[in-house]
């Protein structure tokens, strides 16, 4: 641990290394949270989750608790969960419908769905002659500065200046063009409700483990062999009859360390990355096929082709949001301390696709993520092994090294060089951008 107060963040990030503390040190998380979670675009959730007026759902932007709700005029406002008045907090639950207004549980001050103020009970004979004037900002709820949504997906910026959301995105906006265009109708709606995994760990290292593409093949061979064995001999009684659930896991053992440097990484401006190539999970089955037969009479042959040839596995917003466009799944990282983070793990439904392809994409959703998965087990293990060794004073540095100084540069986009997918360039990338905020 730092026995002295950081003086000079920048110097626990070197182009390829970075000092320990800025994973397992409380004072770089409180700063972290200050200049990069309450200061960013942070994912809030998706439209679908409030469809009423008066729906409501709590979440955490950095440190603040806060909800999303859905107003009488169909708009979406974010608001600090807290009432004005003694700072009460305004939704205990995680989820609900406010109804006409919201009203506080302690002493019934009322607020509209905008969190403008709508009653104080005996206002007139309280307050007269007191600073608490009906009108006054104070006694609204506070809004986050800036909500924008983006093909449905909600985010809100505790900041009011910086980037606008688009530009913010920049192209990783794509995670959400490919979720979307994969939908006949261009939309997803929400399946509630989440997994919500909490992991003893630092945030970070969960980001850069989404977008590492050498442990895959090491940390998920165990389920991938095991999940192949069993495929095989479904295969063999079903005479070559399809085994998907169980395919979805083999691909961990049958895509070998090797064949992951074939991927490519793309990382660009703010931290943000893309992981490309595929899997593999598009078989051509009867359900494939009836699905694509849908898109093309919506879409025509040409635009079909461009929408199932993007060629992406995970999309990373930095520094909050983790999206797996082509199965419909998104992870949104809320830090809840220096080792631990909460994860709330959503599934989509794509709207006008038939529903063998969402029961398809809600298998990998529950193989990789369910409580009871090996998958994500595995990972949460190393998560943990990961903060319990840097907590110790065996290492004071990180190693970010792999293929460092090959990356290809062009345009403020980096890129694994070819034959190098399981650079270390994403985490580079990220370290990168959070040393540009924890600097500003
Ligand atoms: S704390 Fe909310 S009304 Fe008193
Ligand atoms: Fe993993």
């Amino acid at each position: 641990m730092l026995r002295e107060p950081i003086s000079d963040i920048s110097k626990c990030v070197e182009p390829d290394r970075v000092r320990r503390e800025v994973y397992t040190e409380p004072q770089i998380f409180d700063l972290e949270m200050q200049r990069i979670h309450e200061t960013v675009w942070i994912y809030c959730g998706h439209e679908s989750q409030i469809p009423k007026a008066g729906d409501y759902y709590t979440l955490q932007i950095g440190r603040q608790p806060m909800l999303m709700v859905r107003g009488k005029d169909r708009k979406v406002h974010v608001l600090y969960n807290r009432c004005p008045h003694r700072g009460n907090m305004m939704c205990g639950d995680r989820h609900g419908n406010t109804g006409e207004q919201f009203r506080c549980s302690y002493h019934a001050w009322q607020f509209h769905h905008d969190g403008t103020l709508k009653n104080i009970p005996m206002m007139e004979s309280g307050y007269a002659g007191t600073r608490v004037n009906k009108g006054s900002a104070e006694l609204n709820m506070k809004p986050a500065a800036r909500v924008e949504s983006y093909r449905g997906f909600v985010f809100a910026s505790l900041s009011s200046t910086g980037p606008g959301l688009k530009e913010f995105l920049g192209k990783s906006i794509v995670a959400f063009d490919d979720m979307c265009d994969r939908a006949p109708e261009g939309e997803v709606e929400v399946v509630p409700n989440c997994f919500r995994v909490i992991q003893h760990s630092n945030w970070k290292l969960f980001m850069e483990n989404q977008i590492d593409a050498l442990h895959p093949s090491v940390v998920h061979q165990s389920t991938g062999r095991a999940a192949h064995e069993v495929e095989k001999q479904i295969a063999k009684k079903a005479k070559g009859g399809e085994a998907l659930s169980y395919h979805m896991l083999s691909a961990f053992a049958t895509v070998t360390i090797d064949k992951w440097d074939n991927f490519q990484t793309i990382s660009y401006p703010y931290g943000h990355c893309v992981l490309a190539g595929y899997m593999g999970l598009r078989p051509q089955d009867p359900d494939t096929l009836a699905y694509d037969k849908i898109m093309i009479k919506k879409y025509g042959q040409k635009r079909f082709e461009e929408i199932v040839g993007v060629n992406i596995h995970h999309v990373l917003v930095y520094p909050g949001l983790s999206v797996q466009s082509p199965l419909q799944q998104l992870r949104a990282v809320r830090p809840l301390g220096v080792d631990r983070t909460l994860t709330e793990i959503w599934h989509f439904r794509l709207k006008g696709a038939p529903e063998a392809i969402y029961r398809r994409s809600l298998a990998y959703y529950n193989l990789v993520n369910s409580p009871a998965t090996l998958i994500n087990a595995d990972d949460l293990e190393n998560f943990w092994k990961c903060h319990q060794g840097l907590s110790s004073d065996g290492g004071d540095w990180v190693s970010l090294a792999r293929h460092h100084g090959h990356d290809i540069e062009k345009a403020g986009e980096v890129s694994s060089a070819p034959n190098q997918g399981t650079s270390e360039a994403p985490m580079r990338n990220q370290m990168k951008a959070w040393a540009q905020y924890m600097r500003s």
